[in-house]
Order: structure tokens, then sequence, then C-alpha cells
């Protein structure tokens, strides 16, 4: 059973207290508003019974405009206000929805997030990039607006499932791909089965990676250099997550062997099938029979996109990685 919680405060100015070692059951109750999903909800009920809590469908087809929508009629109905702070507790979908709702509710209000899935622990409450999808174009709306806190309560992981377990592994092997070779050394020597069983290294391995998240977009908070490194896998695996209803961690594991091969034809890198190894031994996927040109008219539509090129997150060497500008003719000959 796991009960280590730490916090990441971003701002000291909080419209509610958030202990330093806190649990979600002790973050204040006054004016707060909790947002998240009927899965977390029916599993966790009990934590929830002191808080106002507006619970959304689960899963990513929900992670749109009309859940939005619907969430700001709740907020009214509840007299919401600019001292409300909105929380989100869940995963990805919830942090990603969360953020954007607050970013955007009268102008802008408090939130805080509690990931409870690993993807979300290391990788989507960090940052600020909130936003939901638009049909099959991933995050084509939302904003960058830092969380006021992120509460890690790693009890809600007593019950993710093991589909999700992997799932975040694929952005922790990503982190490892991009900027750290000897995490990726550690990876390949222990397992899930490893991680699952020894909950100190586990949540030194979930701290490990909430710091490089942090430490990458702290430098670099409106994406104008390195953060680019974050999309590593990201390109492709967007492009064929809604079409072909994967989750993200799948996606992007993809998308990073598919980024391992254009960085084997164009940088010379050569440890593709390490990459691919390490994916599958976490239980992800690292082919798709996808449709090449389905896939390339959604990937054109990519943030990422300039005039006539993508810049695309390539490896030069496991823990090394390059924006590197491709041509979309390239891209779509590649594919
Ligand atoms: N903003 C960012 O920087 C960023 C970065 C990476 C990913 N993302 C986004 O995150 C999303 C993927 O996140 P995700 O994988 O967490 O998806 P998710 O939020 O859909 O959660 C996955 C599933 O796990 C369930 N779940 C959540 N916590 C649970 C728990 N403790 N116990 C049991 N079940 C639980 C959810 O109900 C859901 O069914 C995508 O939309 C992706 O685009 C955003």
């Amino acid at each position: 059973m796991f009960h280590l919680y730490f916090v990441i405060m971003t701002s000291k100015n909080t419209n509610i207290t958030v202990p330093k070692v806190a649990s979600f059951t002790s973050i204040s109750n006054e004016n707060t508003i909790v947002i998240t999903d009927e899965n977390v909800f029916k599993l966790h009920l009990k934590k929830f019974k002191n808080f106002t809590t507006i619970v959304i469908k689960a899963g990513e087809e929900h992670k749109n405009q009309t859940t939005v929508n619907s969430i700001i009629k709740k907020l009214i109905k509840l007299s919401a206000n600019r001292a409300t702070t909105l929380i989100g507790v869940g995963g990805g979908v919830i942090t990603d929805i969360t953020g954007y709702v607050a970013s955007i509710y009268m102008r802008g209000i408090d939130f805080g997030f509690v990931p409870t899935t690993l993807l979300a622990l290391v990788d989507a409450s960090i940052g600020g990039k909130n936003g939901v999808d638009v049909g099959i174009y991933k995050n084509m709306i939302g904003t960058i607006n830092q969380p006021k806190f992120i509460l890690h309560d790693l009890s809600f992981l007593n019950t993710l499932p093991k589909t999700e377990w992997q799932n975040g592994f694929a952005e922790i092997i990503k982190h490892a791909c991009i900027k750290d070779a000897l995490m990726f050394n550690e990876l390949q020597s222990h397992s899930l089965k490893y991680y699952l069983s020894r909950k100190k290294e586990l949540s030194l391995l979930i701290q490990k990676n909430a710091n490089i998240k942090t430490s990458i977009v702290t430098n670099d908070l409106f994406e104008k250099g390195e953060r680019k490194l974050l999309n590593f896998g990201h390109t492709l695996g967007h492009a064929i997550e809604n079409q072909y209803k994967l989750s993200h961690g799948e996606a992007i594991s993809i998308g990073m062997v598919f980024a391992c091969k254009l960085s084997q034809q164009i940088l010379g890198f050569n440890d593709t099938e390490s990459v691919a190894n390490l994916l599958n031994k976490y239980g992800l996927p690292t082919s798709l029979n996808f449709k090449k040109n389905k896939a390339f008219n959604v990937l054109i539509k990519d943030k990422k996109r300039e005039e006539g090129f993508i810049n695309y997150i390539l490896l030069e060497s496991i823990g090394s990685a390059k924006i590197v500008e491709i041509e979309l003719q390239k891209i779509k000959l590649l594919l």
C-alpha cells in the first residue's frame, strides 16, 4: 500500500491551505471545488466525502469543449467565484481539463492538481499546459497556466490498473531517452513487476521523473527551446492516438519508435532496438498498421508545424535529444 505524500508548490500565494506534507483529504475544503472522473470517484468515494465535487465521465473521448461547458455550467450553479480554487483529482484528462476550465472561468481562477495515474504524476500534471481535443485533433485548444500546487498522494495508486501503469512508463522511458542515459540503464535492468513490489524505488522513480519534467519546463515555460524535447514520440503519437483509440502511452510508444527510426536515418542513431525492447519490456506497443495518408493528414496540423516543415525531436544517442527541422514531404516518404 502506498502512503507517500509530496507537494510541489508553484506559488505560495494560494487561496487555500495546502500543508507541505499532506494527503488529499487534508487539503482545506473551504472555497474549493474538486473535479474528478467517475472511476476515481467510485474507487475512492470516502476521500471525496468532505468536498464539493464535480464528477465527469472518464476517458479521452470526454476531453472536449462539451465537457468544459458542462463543468462551467455546474460552477455557475455552485456560485464559484474568483476566490474559488479548483482541484483536479485524476489522470491527465482531468488535470488537462481542470487547468483549462480554471484558466478561462471568470477569466481565470486558482487551481491545483492531485494526479492519480503514474502518467499524470510524472508528466501531465506538470508544466501548465492545459487544454482539450477537437475531434481527432489532440490538445487543439488550451492555455499555458501554472497550477498553484501539485500534491502527490500516492495512496490513489493502490487502485491503478496494470494498463495504466504501463502507460505511465511510456513517459518515464521518454524522459530516459531524451535526458537520462543512467535511468535508461536502470529501467533496462528492472521491470514493471520490480517497481510494483518495491514502493520505495517506485516513489523515488516518480520523484525523479517529476523533477526532470519540472526542471525542463521551469527553464522554458512557453516552449521556445528545450521544452520541445518533451515532445519526443508525440508528433506521430498525437496523429494516431484518437484516430485509432489508443491510450496516450500506447500512442507515444509507437511514436517514439518511429522517431528513433528517423533518428537512425537522419542522425545515425543506432539504439532503436534497445528503445523498442525497453518499451516492450514495460508492456507497450512499438508498431501499428496505420493508414499512412490518414496519419499524415492529422500530423500536418500539429502545433509544432511551421511553413513546409515540422520540428521533430530526434535522438543523437540515448539521453541526448535534438530538435531537427524535417520537411513535411520527407516525413510523408519516411512514413
Ligand atoms: N498537459 C500535459 O503536459 C500532458 C502531458 C502528457 C499527457 N497529457 C494528457 O494526459 C492524458 C492521458 O493521461 P492518463 O493516461 O492519466 O489518462 P486518464 O486521465 O484518461 O486516466 C486513465 C484511466 O485511469 C483511470 N484512473 C485514474 N486514476 C486512477 C486510479 N488511481 N485508480 C484507478 N483508475 C484510475 C481514469 O478514470 C481513466 O480511465 C492525455 O489526454 C494526454 O494528452 C497531458
